[in-house]
């Protein structure tokens, strides 16, 4: 890249997202302090932590649902002015960490409303033409995470597995260049979990920037190709998973902490991770709307 090169960044030059002394401030909490982060295009990058370190509310500002200082570039371009629909239609989406999905709606109609134009003209539209996705882009990703078998079943009607991967398939409708997902994996056991992961590495191979977080760790170890571990807002270390995990500061924050899930088909770490086992299977065996409100509970409660 030359050095006279214009102040917009060349595209291809840059990351999918890079932000650059991301902060937000809650009060007097620091929530995220000068996070300099980046994820290209086809990678999938892992954002841990302890509870409470700030991984949703990066999400949250990448997304423009926090007030933050600092840069979000997507694409070369600054979109830290925008609002989040704005954001959303440069091609970002993101998960909620308590994603249910609406029950009475078939998978195909859960995603068709994620794409709904919002907005007063929009609802003026829908009262009289009746509002509808662009012709497609819900077939395309149904089709992106292989669940175009499913298209008219409602979520109770498949598995946890197959539930999450319509949260990320609804985050993937339209021009989804990036995708934020905040603990999609949650409630999964060992053998859905790898599944997903699988499916997220296929998600990725398609061209699409994934930040995944997650406490489970050996989906996260497994599946991204780097990692930043968050701690009191601060990355505190960046880096493949190998580099990441022997890193001292890393297991004192948060490795060798309570809410890294164990495995539950290998429970060699006694009591604490029968207890996480019992919540992970409460969550699978109940409906979609319970189980998001016991993961949401099981992660107050782990604070
Ligand atoms: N809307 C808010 N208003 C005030 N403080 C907030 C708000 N959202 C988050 N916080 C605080 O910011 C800090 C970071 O919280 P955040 O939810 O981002 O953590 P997290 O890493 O996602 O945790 P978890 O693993 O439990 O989901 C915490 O101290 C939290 O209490
Ligand atoms: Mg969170």
């Amino acid at each position: 890249m030359p050095e006279h090169a214009t102040t917009a960044v060349a595209p291809e030059a840059e990351p999918l997202l890079r932000t650059r002394g991301l902060s937000v401030h809650y009060g007097g909490v620091t929530a995220n302090a000068d996070i300099d982060l980046t994820v290209g295009a086809g990678e999938i990058v892992g954002l841990i932590g302890p509870n409470g370190a700030g991984k949703t509310t990066f999400v949250d500002a990448v997304t423009g649902f926090a007030r933050s200082s600092g840069e979000v570039i997507l694409s070369g371009r600054r979109i830290d002015r925008s609002g989040p629909h704005r954001r959303r239609r440069a091609g970002m989406a993101r998960t909620w960490q308590a994603g249910e999905l609406f029950s009475d709606l078939t998978v195909a109609q859960n995603l068709a409303v994620a794409v709904q134009p919002v907005g007063l003209r929009a609802m003026v539209a829908d009262v009289i033409n009746g509002s509808r996705p662009p012709a497609g882009v819900v077939e395309k990703a149904l089709d992106v995470v292989g669940l175009t078998d499913v298209a008219d079943r409602r979520p109770d009607e498949l598995t946890l597995g197959q539930q999450k991967l319509v949260g990320v398939a609804r985050a993937l409708v339209g021009d989804t260049g990036l995708v934020l997902l905040d603990e999609p994996a949650a409630g999964l056991d060992t053998h859905e979990s790898r599944e997903f992961g699988g499916e997220l590495r296929r998600i990725a191979a398609t061209g699409v920037g994934i930040l995944l977080i997650d406490h489970d760790m050996s989906l996260v170890l497994d599946v991204c190709d780097r990692l930043y571990v968050l701690d009191f807002g601060r990355v505190i270390a960046a880096g493949s998973p190998a580099e990441v995990t022997r890193d001292p500061a890393v297991v004192a924050a948060y490795l060798g902490s309570a809410e890294v899930e164990a495995e539950p088909d290998t429970p060699t770490d006694g009591q604490a991770s029968g207890e996480s086992t019992a919540t992970e299977s409460t969550a699978t065996e109940s409906t979609t709307t319970e189980s998001t409100a016991t993961e949401s509970t099981a992660t107050e409660e782990t604070r």
